[in-house]
């Protein structure tokens, strides 16, 4: 698979997701093995108003590349200010939101709203890649609904117009996040266009990557609710994918060394206030399958400070241990 210069085979990217794929997340991501990674979606207008929050969003390291900024929008002239602005900073990759479902992106014209304005996704697409010379993609849905679905249209449609690879969220507008996706899609927007096609939807185990690669001819998967749980996913499909099994079992201590370390890079770049209170949405998904999860979540919760949060979780680790102790001593007594 080839976008630009870069060139994997069979990449497994991490998904853009507003107020979670920030830095520190992904720099957790990438150390698991994501392949590529985007910015949360970044708006065009905000940009085009040289808002500092927006541009805040389009930070990257050199150490995240292959690496893509994502924009949306729905106007074209927002959007071509904001491709030249997104191409100051030297992404790989320049993607274009047409997927998001959210009505107040959706029902102005931006994100999958375009699926229902062929001519003005066109315009729009065109526009950003005038500005800049890096690859440009775009990550768009099956279409608006049931009824309406375009996305041979649509493919044929991008390709013609320059852009570089598509991810394709195997799910209509009306279906939001919900209900299952239908990947027969990609075999037929396949045979329709040769830029690299990504599948995106529901794709949560090292099992489900594979049988997307295996039974789509998709050149990548793209995964998004499935690495908020399981930021491991990248690591445990490579090796599945390599032997058939997964070999990486992420115990407990694992689980705490990543919560440390993610808190530490929030901490690290949005200051303590703000990295501890937005590391509080991933207590749940690291520490997931762990004993009495919800008590030490909000426990976790309530602390303020680095030190703190580092110090329960250490104790937690005691507390299972004394607690795996005494089960042995119980079992013991009972033997003899
Ligand atoms: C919290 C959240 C934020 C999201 N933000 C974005 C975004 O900024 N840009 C985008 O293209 N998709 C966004 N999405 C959609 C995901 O990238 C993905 O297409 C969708 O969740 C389906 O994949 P999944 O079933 O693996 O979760 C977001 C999804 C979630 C759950």
């Amino acid at each position: 698979m080839k976008i630009g210069n870069i060139n994997i085979d069979r990449p497994i990217i991490l998904a853009p997701m507003e107020d979670v794929t920030d830095i520190s997340f992904r720099l957790i991501c990438k150390e698991l093995g994501a392949d590529i990674m985007y910015t949360e979606f970044v708006n065009a207008e905000g940009l085009a108003r040289q808002s500092e929050k927006t541009k805040e969003k389009m930070f990257f390291l050199n150490e995240e590349r292959p690496f893509g900024i994502q924009l949306y929008g729905g106007g074209d002239v927002s959007m071509e200010v904001a491709s030249e602005i997104a191409s100051s900073l030297e992404p790989d990759i320049i993607d274009i939101n047409c997927g998001c479902w959210v009505k107040n992106v959706a029902l102005n014209g931006a994100g999958a709203g375009l699926l229902r304005d062929l001519p003005q996704m066109k315009k729009i697409v065109e526009a950003v890649i005038s500005k800049t010379k890096i690859p440009v993609t775009v990550k768009t849905r099956l279409g608006w609904d049931a009824e309406n679905i375009n996305i041979i249209e649509v493919s044929k449609m991008l390709e013609d117009s320059g852009v570089k690879a598509l991810t394709i969220h195997c799910r209509t507008r009306s279906q939001a996040n919900r209900g299952t996706p239908d990947y027969s899609w990609i075999k037929k927007i396949k045979s329709q266009v040769s830029i690299p096609i990504f599948v995106n939807g529901n794709i949560i185990t090292p099992e489900d990557i594979k049988d997307v690669f295996d039974n789509t001819e998709c050149d990548g998967v793209m995964i998004a609710r499935g690495a908020i749980d399981n930021p491991w996913i990248f690591q445990q499909a490579k090796e599945y994918l390599e032997s058939g099994k997964v070999i990486s079992e992420i115990g407990l201590h694992e689980k705490i060394n990543i919560t440390l370390k993610h808190l530490k890079l929030s901490i690290q770049y949005k200051g303590n206030k703000r990295g501890i209170l937005e590391m509080r949405k991933h207590y749940s998904g690291y520490l997931k399958g762990i004993l009495n999860i919800s008590k030490l979540r909000s426990e976790l919760m309530l602390l303020n400070s680095y030190s703190e949060i580092e110090n329960r979780l250490n104790k937690y680790i005691e507390e299972q241990n004394n607690e795996v102790e005494q089960i042995a001593k119980n079992l013991e007594t009972i033997n003899v």
